[in-house]
């Protein structure tokens, strides 16, 4: 018996350093520790032992089964090690590698002028006004001194919703909605979409975005209009630059003019950039007609005004050097990304 607990021992020994899994370590412990294992299977034969031979056999069944436990811990201990490092292993990460970049976005170049636009008229104490693209007949046209036979009015120029309502064609509504609510003195900006029954080229787009001018107070005349505007365009295409300002008409101003840009390329001479004109149209300007502050209950004996209107796309296209107003609403990255 003492030689069957012997090899036991020695067998149990040797099995489990070999052992490297834990199914096989449970495997193991049943076949020596379990209750049909090898161990118990003789202690149940300690009956037959002498009373001198008892305690003796018994004392070494004791070592055994302790040196099993023992041995059984240690190997667990040394496959959860081992199964560890295989994890850890596998999962390692080189930190030193470059990340994975995550794509951002970036400002549109329409965005780019506009924010520049916005913070010179804000640093002159302006500040923003918004309305409505679905406007009515009534502010796009009516209170602006549009007569019914106007051609804008045209439904060729004109998406009509119904008769009354329509994409405002321009942003000069927000003029009449501000005087609306406010009293002089009034100095906004309106930025915003406009919408014209045109079709796409690479100067022309049905969908569109203006800025919209507007100063009312006491003793406003053409001199804070221009001399506002040029400030404008020198802030924004720097100090050297040359404006002129042309007569022309507009209902809602008397009198009105258009402001051009002289070309940078040719600095008047007339060049192919500026189709040999040496002047760029930049803006629509003019001062408030009576009627239109009459039509926002301001009186006209009393207040003066001066308002402008904007073409964005052709600022940023100029600023750019774009020369297909399409590309602005392509969404083709390859064109974004450069901005
Ligand atoms: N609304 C005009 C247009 O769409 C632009 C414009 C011209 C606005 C003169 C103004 C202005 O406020 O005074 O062509």
């Amino acid at each position: 018996m003492k030689d069957q607990l012997e090899q036991i021992r020695q067998s149990a020994k040797e099995a489990l350093l070999l052992c490297e899994d834990p199914k096989a370590l449970e495997e193991l412990r049943i076949r020596y520790l379990g209750k049909k294992g090898e161990l118990t299977a003789i202690l149940k034969q300690m009956g037959k032992l002498s009373a001198e031979e008892r305690p003796v056999i018994g004392q070494l069944a004791n070592q055994v089964r302790e040196e099993i436990e023992n041995d059984i811990s240690a190997a667990a201990e040394k496959i959860h090690q081992h199964l560890l490092e295989k994890k850890l292993a596998s999962e390692t990460i080189d930190v030193t590698l470059p990340g994975t970049p995550a794509p951002t976005g970036k400002e549109h170049p329409l965005n780019i002028v506009l924010n520049e636009v916005e913070d010179i008229f804000l640093g002159m104490g302006f500040s923003i006004a918004e309305g409505p693209e679905v406007e009515t007949d009534y502010y796009n046209f009516e209170a602006l001194n549009l007569p019914k036979d106007h051609p804008a009015r045209d439904t060729q120029d004109t998406f009509y919703i119904t008769e009354n309502v329509l994409l405002r064609t321009q942003t000069s509504p927000v003029q009449v909605r501000v005087m609306e609510k406010q009293q002089p003195p009034i100095r906004i900006i309106a930025p915003g979409r406009v919408y014209r029954s045109d079709a796409v080229d690479a100067t022309h787009s049905p969908l569109f975005h203006q800025i919209e001018g507007l100063v009312v107070d006491k003793g406003i005349t053409m001199a804070d209009l221009k001399g506002t505007l040029e400030i404008f365009i020198k802030r924004l295409y720097g100090e050297d630059s040359v404006v002129r300002f042309r007569p022309h008409h507009f209902p809602f101003t008397e009198p009105s003019a258009e402001m051009d840009i002289q070309c940078f390329n040719c600095h008047g001479e007339g060049c192919p950039m500026c189709k040999n004109e040496g002047w760029i149209e930049i803006l629509g300007c003019g001062m408030v007609h009576p009627k239109v502050l009459s039509n926002c209950n301001i009186d006209p004996e009393e207040y003066s005004g001066f308002a402008f209107g904007i073409g964005l796309e052709r600022i940023v296209m100029r600023r750019f050097a774009i020369n297909d107003l399409r590309l602005l609403y392509e969404n083709d990255l390859r064109f974004l990304d450069q901005f």
